[in-house]
């Protein structure tokens, strides 16, 4: 091993490595840092006695990988308070959306913010949710609704990621609504998509996946499928909002085109689930927008276990069904909510969340050659991380070994 830049020691370590374990736990244990990535890591009594640039003692503090918030749509203009109150006051998710209201809202916001106006609200967003353990961020467009728009959306995402020193994760979810002025020609919004839009992103290299949203209000599964045949003719990589509030039939079609994940799944049967499994796609649980719709159906969790399809959760951040802001909450909750172990709640955030964005070579576990990316908790073990709500047990996160400043108050 060359000089090693930066030595933790006296950690207690949950690798998260897919060792049949549950964290994975090396304690006490020893990681050494070169050129932002993981050069050894073991047990602090096998450390090699490499000199180092810095040591740091960890005084027994746990660390795991960085997490990594693989479903968010924190850009956008405006909020839905008062939709959420509505809501409340009865007024059902699908109604409010059939009135042109609902994703329709935030798209007439977002349409008239600037991007500078965009980037500086979702900062915050960015910023709190890094304060929360979190490096690696997924952030979709989809309130945009037209080519200047979408592109803008994506345009603000990558620079938050150039701000923000996270890495941002950027996907084109064009295919989210129908915006108003294709109301009565939903095909003809998808040639849109299909003829000038995803030509034009995978051109500017805006967009590392494509999502749609398949439901009734929104895109048909032949309608998805046409803008996932053009994104997969330009090498972009797919992802699936699938069965949320209905089964269309979205898990097969993921699975059908080899989507890195299908996402939110409540409505999905078990063929939808067997299909998941053959095709090695994602499962991504989003208990922000199970609990904020007030839904009833669970996703079938027993049966994602039974076929050993990878489980991830994910903040679902956004204004309409999931103004979450923090990972380890969205963790807390999906164990609460959905019955996930805090092993699986920890490695849907990490290990399996990096496969859902296809980045599971590089990150998302703690071994020699992945991204020094590691996040220190204040805690007695990682179970803790879904056990509390509203304290924040991050220590402090290092990004490619490099300490980032947590600003968010
Ligand atoms: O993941 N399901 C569709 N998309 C978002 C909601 C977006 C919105 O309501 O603004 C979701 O829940
Ligand atoms: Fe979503």
């Amino acid at each position: 091993m060359a000089t090693i830049d930066l030595l933790l020691v006296d950690a207690r370590i949950a690798t998260l490595r897919p060792d049949g374990t549950d964290y994975g736990i090396i304690e006490p244990g020893a990681v050494a840092v070169c050129d932002g990535r993981i050069a050894w890591l073991g047990p602090q009594q096998d450390l090699p006695t490499t000199p180092a640039r810095e040591t740091r003692s960890l005084d027994g503090r746990w660390i795991t990988p960085a997490l990594i918030d693989c479903h968010t749509h924190l850009v956008f203009g405006g909020d839905r308070a008062a939709e959420f109150e509505r809501r409340l006051q009865g007024a059902s998710y699908e109604q409010i959306a059939a009135a042109g209201g609902g994703i329709l809202t935030t798209v007439q916001a977002t349409r008239a913010a600037s991007a500078d106006d965009l980037f500086a609200a979702a900062m915050p967003r960015v910023q709190a949710l890094a304060a929360s353990g979190v490096a690696t961020i997924e952030i979709k467009s989809g309130y945009g609704l037209d080519i200047a728009n979408e592109l803008k959306m994506l345009e603000v995402a990558r620079r938050l990621g150039a701000a923000s020193g996270l890495t941002v994760a950027t996907t084109l979810l064009a295919a989210h609504a129908v915006p108003p002025e294709y109301r009565d020609d939903v095909d003809g919004y998808v040639d849109l998509i299909c003829e000038e839009l995803l030509p034009a992103v995978a051109e500017k290299n805006l967009a590392d996946a494509v999502d749609a949203y398949c439901e009734s209000f929104a895109f048909s599964s032949e309608q998805v499928a046409r803008v996932f045949a053009k994104a997969q003719s330009l090498g972009l990589p797919l992802k699936l909002h699938a069965d949320q509030l209905s089964d269309l039939g979205g898990a097969e079609l993921a699975a059908r085109f080899s989507a890195l994940s299908a996402d939110h799944l409540e409505y999905s049967s078990a063929a939808g689930i067997k299909a998941l499994a053959d095709s090695g796609t994602v499962a991504v649980l989003l208990p922000g927008a199970f609990l904020t719709l007030r839904e009833t159906q669970q996703p079938p969790v027993a049966l994602l276990r039974d076929h050993g399809v990878p489980i991830a959760v994910a903040t679902d951040c956004n204004p309409g069904t999931s103004p979450l802001c923090s990972l380890p909450e969205a963790m807390a909750l999906a164990a609460r909510v959905f019955g996930l172990t805090p092993a699986e709640c920890l490695a849907g955030t990490t290990r399996e969340a990096a496969r859902a964005l296809g980045l599971a070579a590089d990150r998302g576990t703690l071994e020699p050659g992945k991204r020094a990316d590691i996040a220190v908790w204040d805690i007695e073990h990682p179970r803790d991380l879904c056990y509390w709500l509203g304290v924040r047990p991050l220590s402090h996160l290092l990004i490619a070994g490099r300490d980032i400043n947590l600003t968010a108050s």
